[in-house]
């Protein structure tokens, strides 16, 4: 059973991995950019509230983003553990997250940080902007989303290195090459024999 967040940069691979962890480890990714981009295509109510948001690369509201994280960390697929892409983002995510956590006794296990140069990743999310068209990936927006992740989510390291829980994988390289770094480093804390 493991709890796992994946946290890094915009363009550090988290989704990528989170997909073949997913597999490998065999608990569902939840992707809390991709459960917003689902919604937003659906122009679901709450679609609607955030595609402006997103769109200018500003973070959503801890309550919204915190009561869909919620309801999926309710379904019965997330009870032998999960991987989260993308959350908690924010020292109220962080506490809001131990608070429902700790009501069935649980706790994080592990937080893998992506690590990677800024300039290497944005050149990853322009590749992508063609690929993909994501709204986001703009220059401009993709720049503004590294500082958002800059100001409000890289200081929660600290508080994940305080409480013992982070390993620090080197992002670049390929995408295989992650995977086994990520891997060999959950199995160094006896985590996730693949
Ligand atoms: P989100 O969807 O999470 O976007 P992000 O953090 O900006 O990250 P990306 O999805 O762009 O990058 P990634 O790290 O997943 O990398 P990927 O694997 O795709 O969030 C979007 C928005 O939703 C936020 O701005 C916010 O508005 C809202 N939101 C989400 N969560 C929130 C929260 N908790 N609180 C508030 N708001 C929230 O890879 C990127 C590219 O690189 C891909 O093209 C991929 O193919 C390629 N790539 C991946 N690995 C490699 C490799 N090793 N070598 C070469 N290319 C690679
Ligand atoms: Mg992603």
């Amino acid at each position: 059973m493991t709890r796992l967040l994946l946290v890094g940069p915009p363009g550090a691979g988290k989704g990528t991995q989170a997909a073949i962890l997913s597999d490998t480890l065999g608990i569902p990714a939840i992707s809390t950019g991709d459960i917003f981009r689902t919604n937003v295509a659906n122009e679901t109510p709450l679609g609607i509230k955030v595609k402006a948001i997103m769109a200018k690369g500003e973070y959503v509201p801890d309550d919204l983003t915190n009561e869909i994280v919620a309801h999926r960390l309710s379904e019965p697929d997330a009870a032998e553990g999960f991987l989260l892409d993308g959350y908690p983002r924010t020292i109220e995510q962080v506490n809001e997250l131990d608070r429902s956590l700790g009501k069935d006794g649980h706790a994080l296990d592990v937080v893998v940080l992506l690590e990677a140069d800024i300039e290497d990743v944005v050149a990853r999310l322009m590749k992508r902007a063609i690929e993909q068209g994501r709204v986001d990936d703009t220059e401009e927006i993709i720049r503004h989303r590294m500082s958002v992740y800059t100001e409000q989510t890289a200081p929660l390291i600290k508080l994940f290195d305080e409480r013992n829980l982070v390993v620090r994988v080197d992002a670049l390289g390929a995408v295989d090459n992650v995977t086994d770094r990520i891997v060999s480093a959950l199995a160094g804390r006896g985590l996730a024999s693949a």
